[in-house]
């Protein structure tokens, strides 16, 4: 066991800090979320999509195993922050090959804005929408990614919930050179506003907030009925199951 654990140090100790190569390994699995959101949208259109929109992108890292999942998909990453978009030209981008980027648009735009690009399969991951506290606000969203979608289109969101996601705990994960913390800080029942942070240890630092979140957790039915209020005309739950020490075992029922 000690023996095991200095290893794992000193491999730690060669990882560099970088954040969002942090945050993808920790929290991301964008070649298996393409691969899942393609067989969604064909089970329930019986039809092939072709474009892609990665709402709150980030670095667009789902965006760029799209494009590379098939030839003729398209791919287009909006967010409002030019610094993770930056990270995913240098890291991401400059990975795939000249016909593959020529597949790939980025918009630094605001979702909230009118004019969302048109798309078959509109995505917002990883809670990103949690971030609009008041409901004229997510609806406001919500609404543009409506107009936004083809006539086939489909918009998928994940869901942040559970009993546990009201305690003030930290959860350490131990990854592969480096320990990934999740502190839910607070949670406010009264507005149902809450307060998460992510920290990483890389080596013996550990480097405190490099992500923070302050989110309103909004439950399944809410969104389901702003959804309608917007024009959805159906709403499916894709639940995932689960490992035996708790995460998520990538296995989707609905
Ligand atoms: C948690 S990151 C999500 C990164 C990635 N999509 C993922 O699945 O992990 C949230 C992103 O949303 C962006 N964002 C926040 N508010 C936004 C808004 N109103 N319009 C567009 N992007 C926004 C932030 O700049 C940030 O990059």
């Amino acid at each position: 066991m000690t023996q095991i654990r200095h290893r794992v140090t000193e491999k730690s100790d060669k990882v560099p800090f970088d954040k969002y190569s942090l945050y993808k390994k920790a929290v991301q699995s964008p070649d298996g979320d393409v691969e899942f959101l393609e067989r969604a949208y064909r089970e329930l259109k019986k039809a092939k999509p072709k474009i892609l929109r990665e709402d709150f992108c980030g670095t667009f890292a789902l965006s760029t195993e799209w494009v590379k999942l098939r030839p003729g998909y398209l791919a287009i990453g909006v967010d409002i922050d030019p610094e993770p978009m930056e990270y995913g030209r240098q890291h991401y981008a400059s990975k795939l090959k000249p016909e593959q980027v020529k597949r790939l648009t980025l918009r630094e735009q605001n979702v909230l804005e009118p004019g969302l690009p048109l798309a078959d399969i509109s995505v917002a991951l990883n809670f990103s929408y949690f971030c609009f506290k008041q409901r004229s606000l997510i609806k406001k969203y919500f609404e543009n990614v409506y107009r936004s979608l083809r006539p086939e289109g489909v918009f998928f969101c994940d869901v942040f919930g559970g009993s546990q996601c009201y305690d003030a705990i930290e959860d350490k994960n131990p990854m592969k050179g480096f320990v990934y913390y999740w502190d839910q800080v607070n949670f406010d029942p009264v507005s149902n506003e809450a307060l998460f942070h992510i920290h990483f240890r890389v080596g013996r630092k550990k480097t405190e907030r490099v992500f923070t979140y302050d989110w309103r957790l909004w439950s399944i039915p809410e969104l389901r009925e702003i959804l309608a209020e917007v024009g959805f005309k159906k709403t499916h739950i894709y639940w995932e199951g689960t490992t035996r020490a708790g995460y998520g075992n990538g296995i989707f029922t609905h």
